[in-house]
């Protein structure tokens, strides 16, 4: 069984972790979609209703053998590969930029687990610039995001802003 963890804060899904997740399918039996539970950080949805989303989301990628699961976690993601007995941890590489941030945590988390490695996979362009901060900056000043993050995604931001 390839069991692998795809950890972010996902604070929002875009479009780019989606096609991680799709590029990750035939690569692995199962894959868990972990999310972190940061009490440090303030974001805009809480980790349950980020859980939700995605589990509402997933099933447009969802297809062939591989298992999909969503999950969340505090502490380190190296425990909770560990602890989920997961062979791999995916992490999306968008540019040169992500590289440096993206080889000390895959080295750190070696050093922590040296049995689990950590699997870049390269996003599609079109999403090489979408990250989950500039997707939030973008739409609470009022600009488009359609095509970067699911339609289900966009719609909860928008509740969210009218609740606010
Ligand atoms: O989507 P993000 O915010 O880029 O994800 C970053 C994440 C969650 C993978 C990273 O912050 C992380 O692994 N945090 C958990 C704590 C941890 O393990 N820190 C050491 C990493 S070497």
């Amino acid at each position: 069984m390839r069991r692998a963890i795809f950890p972010g804060s996902f604070d929002p899904l875009t479009n780019g972790h989606l096609d991680i997740i799709k590029r990750s399918l035939p690569l692995f039996d199962e894959i868990i979609i972990a999310v972190l539970n940061n009490p440090d950080k303030n974001p805009m949805f809480s980790v349950e209703e980020r859980c939700q989303m995605i589990e509402e989301v997933l099933p447009t990628v969802e297809d062939g053998d591989c298992c999909l699961i969503v999950d969340s976690f505090s502490g380190l993601t190296a425990d909770f590969a560990k602890r989920k007995n997961a062979s791999a941890i995916v992490r999306g590489i968008r540019a040169v930029s992500d590289y440096e941030y993206e080889l000390r945590m895959a080295l750190m988390n070696r050093r922590l687990e040296p049995e689990i490695e950590t699997v870049f996979l390269m996003a599609a362009e079109e999403y090489s610039y979408v990250s989950s901060n500039l997707m939030k900056q973008v739409f609470t000043l009022g600009g488009r995001v359609e095509g970067l993050i699911p339609a289900l995604v966009e719609a909860k931001m928008k509740e969210k802003l009218s609740t606010k």
